[in-house]
């Protein structure tokens, strides 16, 4: 099973032959073994007979390792120091960050604006870890390849892990690694890229997330993924059977999620400009966009679940009464209630995704 479509496989001869870039991103530990130094030789320095602070005191010195040591994985992302970076927004894209010079994490390409942008970038690669189908066809004529390979917030599953990590290793980089809006699972498949390809050290590739990308704490099953993990050896990369797929149709749950996903992300936007049209993109409009919402909260996801999960309907009708209190007090020109209904909804979402989706 090869990676490059066949254009690029025609130009490359061989499949995916190019050198991976081994030199390291950048170097912890020798930054925390200078730490390290740094703070011994204050401690020795404080703790000297003959040092002001000591014989001015005269009494018990404070011990050095006053700081808790970290529990979670998010907690040792946050010992890492790194300069601040913030990302950028291109046409059709936000939040990208360009980590080193194979991997570039961002948000889902928004049409053939978005893919243009990436192309721009030099990428060769898509990879998509969101359940939206991809645009594979548009992707391939501009010369990029994706690989579709939905991931869950809970955490990234053992055969998930040696398909990315297989596809950094088989397909032609620079890599854009995405979700939807590049924030939580897209960074985190971009760091298992950065582990495979760049040699950074998991806890260089957790920081990143946490400092740079914003993946959030509740995500702790994403963090420690990375953190935990080994990175297969090439041989047992090779001999993993993976198809690359460029599409794969989403099911259930998660098929109704990425519509209500795209559709809240539009009312969010006009909730904040006071449910007026966006100059930027006139033709969202509130209404189509809460009846969408309502369509897909009204669909029998949480009664079809498999396993059915106990309050998991619940949740759903909650979620359901406020998207159609939303789309009502917008029927009815009533802003300030469609806002307070969208809040709602809002919370829906976080209660539900907080119980069923994150852990
Ligand atoms: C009743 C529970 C429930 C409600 C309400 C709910 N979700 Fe979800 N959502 C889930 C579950 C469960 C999943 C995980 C599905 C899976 O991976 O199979 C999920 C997954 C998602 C995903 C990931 C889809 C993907 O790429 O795989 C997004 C995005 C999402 N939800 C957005 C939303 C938004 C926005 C709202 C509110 C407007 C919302 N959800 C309301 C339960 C819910």
């Amino acid at each position: 099973m090869t990676c490059v479509p066949s254009a690029i496989s025609a130009a490359h001869g061989t499949l995916c032959a190019y050198v991976f870039g081994m030199k390291p991103f950048t170097r912890m530990p020798a930054r925390q073994l200078l730490c390290l130094f740094v703070a011994v030789a204050a401690v020795i320095s404080a703790c000297s007979s003959g040092s002001e602070n000591a014989a001015s005191s005269g009494t018990k010195t404070v011990p050095a390792a006053a700081v808790p040591a970290p529990t979670t994985a998010w907690e040792r992302a946050g010992q890492v120091t790194l300069p601040a970076r913030k990302g950028t927004d291109m046409p059709g894209l936000h939040n990208v960050f360009v980590l080193s010079k194979n991997i570039i994490s961002g948000s889902e390409p928004h049409g053939r604006e978005g893919l243009a942008s990436v192309a721009k970038l030099g990428v060769k690669t898509v990879i998509s870890v969101d359940g939206q189908v991809p645009d594979a066809e548009e992707a391939r004529a501009l010369g990029m390849r994706y690989v579709h390979l939905p991931i869950q917030y809970k955490q990234i599953a053992q055969d998930e892990w040696m398909a990315l990590t297989k596809t950094f290793r088989e397909c032609t980089p620079p890599f854009y690694v995405h979700c939807f809006h590049g924030q939580h699972r897209g960074p985190t498949a971009a760091a298992v890229g950065r582990r495979t390809l760049d040699a950074a050290n998991a806890e260089q590739a957790i920081a990143e997330m946490r400092h740079w990308m914003g993946t959030a704490q509740m995500y702790e099953g994403l963090y420690s993924t990375i953190l935990t993990h080994a990175v297969p050896s090439a041989s047992s990369t090779a001999a993993f059977t993976f198809a690359f797929p460029e599409a794969q149709r989403p099911d259930g749950i998660a098929e109704h999620m990425t519509h209500i996903a795209r559709a809240h992300d539009a009312l969010k936007a006009l909730n904040k400009l006071g449910w007026k049209a966006d100059a930027e993109h006139p033709d969202l409009d509130a209404g189509n966009e809460a009846r969408k919402l309502v369509a897909q909260m009204d669909a029998n996801w949480a009664q079809d679940a498999e396993p059915l999960l106990a309050g998991l309907a619940d949740e759903q009708r909650t979620a359901t009464t406020a998207a159609h209190a939303l789309l009502q007090s917008l029927e009815k020109k009533d802003l300030a209630a469609a806002s307070a209904a969208f809040l709602r909804v809002d919370s829906s979402c976080k209660a539900c995704h907080q119980q069923f989706r994150n852990h």
